[in-house]
């Protein structure tokens, strides 16, 4: 693809609102393999186009990320290898980045062809059903939206950071459907049933266990281990925490599977999620939606997360900055 190509392909991104990706998301959802139906939309709630926009339209990023609090690591072009890895498309990343590159035709169609083209590309030359792709495909343009041609470029060879996920897609599925066992004499535990909280399934110690009834955030907390090795936001446990009574936003998390094993979601926590600005994928009349906080959720099942790199105040962005403007 030439210069002028993929400066066109960019443009046809850029023209593209949060809305309209999430309608294309929508659009291609019922044709993603199941192993990464949700964790696409997952990947989509944790690098929203707001974010981005904010921080690039702003001549002063440090100053809108002081005022969004923004904590962790939010800025997506430092993880364009790694923020992928939950998904199982992963395996195909570099693939996905080349074909994302040299996709000549990307903008004769809608958003949603234009990933199907992709998946398709990438799927042929993988020797792979498109379905297992398709879901990757959409994140590689969304990566190409945010992180800029030269960005991309720079990368676009590079694998996925590992570890992956299995490449065997029903082996992953097997997993995530496979119920805890909680000893001898499970079934006489009833209310003092503990459950599986996998908060990494890459890795064979990426679990814990939850107490029937406690919310995410505690249970990880009870493990007594500190994982600020891995983010400096994981001072108890391995999952983010500070308030733990849903004021501080830190500890959101999507659900890769076991979602209806939480508690359902109250007005509370829908509204948090609002103001944070984390809720974009969720659909509004869903009791039990794919992005949570883990302070609010109580665990009744087997749960598997996907953690997010950085936690903020998206909302609060707009409010200093209607109140700076004395239109507040
Ligand atoms: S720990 Fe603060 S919102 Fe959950």
């Amino acid at each position: 693809m030439t210069v002028m190509e993929k400066t066109r392909l960019l443009g046809f991104l850029e023209d593209r609102s949060q809305e309209d990706w999430l309608r294309a998301l929508d659009e291609i959802g019922p044709s993603i393999h199941a192993v990464d139906r949700d964790a696409t939309r997952i990947w989509f709630a944790f690098w929203p186009l707001e974010l981005r926009n904010a921080l690039s339209e702003s001549p002063d990023p440090k100053e809108i990320a002081r005022l969004m609090d923004l904590e962790g690591n939010w800025r997506l072009e430092e993880q364009i290898d790694s923020s992928v890895s939950f998904l199982y498309g992963a395996h195909y990343w570099a693939r996905v980045k080349n074909a994302v590159l040299t996709e000549a035709d990307a903008t004769s169609g809608s958003l949603a062809s234009t990933i199907r083209s992709i998946a398709q590309k990438v799927g042929a030359a993988e020797r792979v059903d498109s379905s297992l792709v398709l879901g990757i495909a959409a994140v590689g343009l969304m990566m190409f939206r945010q992180a800029g041609v030269e960005c991309f470029e720079c990368s676009k060879d590079a694998t996925a950071t590992p570890p992956l996920l299995p490449r065997d897609p029903a082996q992953v599925m097997a997993k995530r459907l496979r119920r805890s066992s909680d000893g001898l004499f499970t079934f006489l535990k009833g209310v003092n049933r503990k459950w599986d909280v996998r908060w990494e399934e890459k890795r064979e110690d990426g679990i814990f266990r939850a107490i029937n009834g406690q919310d995410i955030a505690m249970a990880g907390g009870d493990t007594g281990s500190d994982y600020r090795h891995l983010d400096y936001r994981r001072p108890a446990g391995p999952v983010p925490v500070e308030c733990r009574v849903g004021s501080c936003g830190y500890c959101w998390i999507g659900l890769l599977a076991g979602r209806e094993n939480l508690s359902p979601i109250t007005s509370f926590e829908r509204e948090r999620l609002r103001y944070f600005g984390y809720g974009t994928v969720n659909a509004p009349d869903d009791a039990n939606p794919l992005i949570r906080l883990a302070c609010q959720s109580q665990c009744q099942g087997d749960v598997t997360l996907a953690i997010s790199p950085w936690n903020g105040e998206l909302d609060r962005r707009h409010d200093e900055g209607r109140k700076k403007l004395g239109t507040a």
